[in-house]
């Protein structure tokens, strides 16, 4: 077995302006000139997968480099985007198409509508489409911006021919990239859905909601993006797919994949819950189950429910979990436990233990000498820190890898958490291991 453990910091390379990256400001993506390096250094593979693929960071630089990629994330917004991401749709026909839908809207002004008016404008406007209204809509929207977004989604629908699902898609990017922008949630990848006291401010202060001007960068910037990516001689296909990680073998299995190497992070255990996280967005472009049924939301929040790190997990998985075989996360949840946290406990137990399934499917995908390259943080829980890092290492050799190489080094640009009682995450690992 060769171990090195190196100093690496490829974060300090500057923010990468190129292809399609600037197209959605997600929590916890990948630091593009990271994964850019990171291929280039295994030129041999050239089918890479990412089973947890977020917006899809792996998916553009595969594509880039000439490679396929398969793709997958439980996150409905997730697929979404990569799919957007990394399908270029001709980006002038994307910039006037989206013109023609701003004309074509017509934006009300902060105070033409009560929040009884715009409830009610909303409802009807999106009667009998797939988008749905969110909950708590003026909680999270100005009454005027409610109204104007929703006429923006049902304008875009008519103007996207029925049959175009490439620009759809994009188009769909685009409006879903602006959601939080134009919400009083705090639109900075490092908060959940919050008016945190940053954004509160803001609000205080005034913040100039503007949905046609919104809708308008968003669609610049993915056009921008596509005009890029097709300045590419030979782009790699990217095939995108929605589902649980845990089942990712079967996946590839398929769809006729074989990946040679594995790109991918998880969740930081105790991080963003990205299921709540992005609830405005699946609502609002019915991503998640939309029938108009009563038990609809039930459901949605039932899907949820697999997301790992998810506060509430499917079923009452949290009282009969089997012991989590590694001392360390034993020994800390026990302590965590014993301070009178079980629910906490039980929850980092399960983290830990769904790893010991992702990881698996992963082995079994790759063929001898495939590669999986993980990248994680610390967390801290209780004032403890988790050493997450170090746990799915020893998850990742007992499901039968070999560590190659350990190289950590400082989050330069990556903000992972508005700092709340000194728990910020501000070193990663990146460890290479390969199937013997
Ligand atoms: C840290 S993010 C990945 C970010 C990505 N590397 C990027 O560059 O955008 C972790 C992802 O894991 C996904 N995830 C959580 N639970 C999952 C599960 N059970 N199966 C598949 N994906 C899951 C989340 O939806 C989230 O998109």
């Amino acid at each position: 077995m060769s171990q090195q453990s190196e100093p690496y910091e490829p974060l300090d390379l500057p923010e990468v302006e190129t292809y399609t990256h600037r197209a959605h400001r997600f929590p916890g993506k990948f630091h593009p000139p990271l994964i850019a390096k990171v291929l280039r250094d295994h030129p041999e593979h050239d089918v890479v997968a990412d089973p947890m693929a977020g917006s899809g960071t792996l998916a553009v630089e595969a594509i880039t480099s000439g490679r396929d990629t398969i793709c997958n994330d439980i996150d409905p917004l997730s697929s979404l985007i990569t799919r957007g991401k990394t399908h270029p749709t001709d980006p002038d026909r994307l910039r006037s198409l989206a013109s023609d839908i701003r004309e074509a809207t017509d934006f009300p002004e902060r105070g033409d509508y009560t929040e009884e008016e715009a409830k009610t404008r909303v409802e009807e406007n999106l009667e009998g489409t797939e988008f749905v209204v969110p909950t708590n809509l003026l909680h999270w929207f100005e009454p005027f911006v409610a109204v104007g977004y929703s006429r923006l989604l049902i304008t875009a629908r008519d103007h996207v021919p029925e049959e175009d699902d490439q620009m759809w898609d994009a188009i769909r990017t685009a409006l879903a990239a602006m959601v939080r922008q134009i919400s009083r949630a705090d639109p900075e990848p490092v908060s959940g859905l919050e008016v945190t006291k940053v954004r509160r401010e803001q609000l205080e202060e005034g913040v100039d909601f503007d949905v046609e001007q919104s809708f308008k960068n968003v669609s610049n910037r993915l056009a921008k993006g596509y005009e890029d990516l097709r300045t590419v001689d030979d782009l790699g296909n990217a095939d995108v797919f929605r589902g649980d990680s845990k089942n990712f073998a079967g996946m590839c299995r398929d769809s006729g994949y074989n990946p040679t190497m594995v790109v991918t992070s998880p969740p930081y255990c105790n991080a963003i819950e990205y299921s709540r996280r992005h609830r405005l967005e699946y609502e609002w472009l019915g991503l998640f189950n939309n029938s108009p049924d009563k038990n609809a939301r039930e459901e949605r929040l039932d899907e949820s429910r697999d997301f790992f790190g998810s506060v509430k997990p499917k079923q009452d998985t949290l009282r009969s979990l089997d012991p989590v075989p590694l001392t360390e996360v034993s020994e800390v949840t026990a302590e965590i436990e014993a301070e009178g946290h079980e629910r906490k406990a039980n929850l980092l137990r399960k983290y830990f233990l769904d790893a010991f399934d992702w990881i698996e499917q992963i082995h079994k995908v790759l063929p001898q000498g495939g590669v999986f390259c993980l990248i994680i943080g610390p967390s801290t829980s209780y004032g403890r820190v988790i050493n997450t890092p170090e746990y799915l290492k020893e998850i990742a050799e007992r499901q039968g890898f070999v560590t190659e190489s350990e190289r950590s080094y400082k989050l330069v640009n990556n903000k992972m958490q508005y700092p709340t009682n000194g728990a910020t995450t501000d070193t990663e690992t990146l460890y290479t291991f390969r199937v013997e």
